[in-house]
C-alpha cells in the first residue's frame, strides 16, 4: 500500500487512466507516478475490462514494466498516431507547459507527446509552479560530441549548466545521448528560450513541452483535480 506522496501519486495516475478506452494505442510515460498509470492498464487487461491496448513505451525502463504487466507493446513505426498518452512532469504551470525529463527520458517522450491526440500529465500537487524553471532545471539532451560547446552556449543563455552522472558517469540516455541539466532562475517567457536552445548544433531535445498537455490529473492533501488547457 502506498503512503504520503507515493499515494497522491498513484490516486492521479489511476485517474488518469479513466481517459483509457479498449482498442486505444496508448502512449506510457516514465517516472515514478507513471508507472502507477502502467500498472493500472496492466490490472485492467488482466480483469478485461480493458482489451486490445497497444502500448507504446516512452523508454526501456517503462518497456520492461508493461512487459511485466502484461501490456502488448507496438512501435510509432506501426502506430504513428496515439490515442492517449499518461505521463509525469517535473514542473506543471497554470498553462499546463511542463518541464520534463529528471527522469531521462525526454527525448522519447516528446516524441510520443508530439504523435499523441491527448497527452494527460499525472502528478502530485507539489508539482504545481507558478512560473516555470523557478524551481528545477530544464534538461537538454545533446549528442556526446557537442556537450562542451553546447554547455558553453547554454551558459550564454543565462543557465548555470551541470553535466548530469550517475553512478559517477555522465548519465546516458535511451538514445545513446548526454543530458545538460540548465538551471535557470525562472522562465518568464519559455517559448523564447526553448527556440533559443534548438538553435544550437547537437542539441536532439529539451524539456520544455509547451502548449502539449492537454489535461492534468494532480492529486494533493485537499483532493484531486482534473485540470484543463
Ligand atoms: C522522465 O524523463 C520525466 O519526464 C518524468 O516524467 C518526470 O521526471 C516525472 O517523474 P516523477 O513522476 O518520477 O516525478
Amino acid at each position: 500500500m502506498a503512503t504520503g506522496i507515493e499515494q497522491l501519486k498513484q490516486q492521479a495516475a489511476e485517474r488518469a487512466v479513466d481517459f483509457i478506452q479498449s482498442g486505444m494505442v496508448v502512449g506510457l510515460g516514465t517516472g515514478s507516478t507513471a508507472v502507477f498509470a502502467v500498472r493500472r492498464i496492466g490490472a485492467l487487461l488482466a480483469e478485461g475490462r480493458l482489451q486490445r491496448i497497444v502500448g507504446i513505451p516512452t523508454s526501456n525502463a517503462t518497456a520492461r514494466e508493461a512487459q511485466r504487466a502484461g501490456i502488448p507493446l507496438g512501435s510509432l513505426d506501426d502506430h504513428p498516431v496515439v490515442d492517449v498518452t499518461v505521463d509525469g512532469a517535473d514542473e506543471i504551470d497554470p498553462q499546463l507547459n511542463l518541464i520534463k525529463g529528471l527522469g531521462g527520458a525526454l527525448l522519447r517522450e516528446k516524441i510520443v507527446a508530439v504523435a499523441s491526440r491527448r497527452l494527460v500529465i499525472v502528478a502530485d500537487d507539489g508539482k504545481r509552479v507558478e512560473q516555470l524553471g523557478v524551481r528545477g532545471p530544464v534538461p537538454v539532451e545533446v549528442v556526446g560530441f557537442a556537450v562542451r560547446p553546447a554547455a558553453m552556449y547554454l551558459a550564454s543563455l543565462g543557465a548555470r549548466v551541470v553535466e548530469r552522472h550517475k553512478d559517477g558517469r555522465p548519465f546516458v540516455t535511451d538514445e545513446g545521448n548526454r543530458i545538460l541539466d540548465c538551471h535557470f532562475a525562472g522562465l518568464p517567457n519559455p517559448q523564447e528560450i526553448a527556440q533559443l536552445i534548438r538553435a544550437q548544433p547537437g542539441v536532439v531535445e529539451h524539456g520544455l513541452f509547451l502548449g502539449m498537455a492537454t489535461e492534468a490529473v494532480v492529486a494533493g492533501e485537499r483532493g484531486m483535480v482534473v485540470l484543463e488547457r
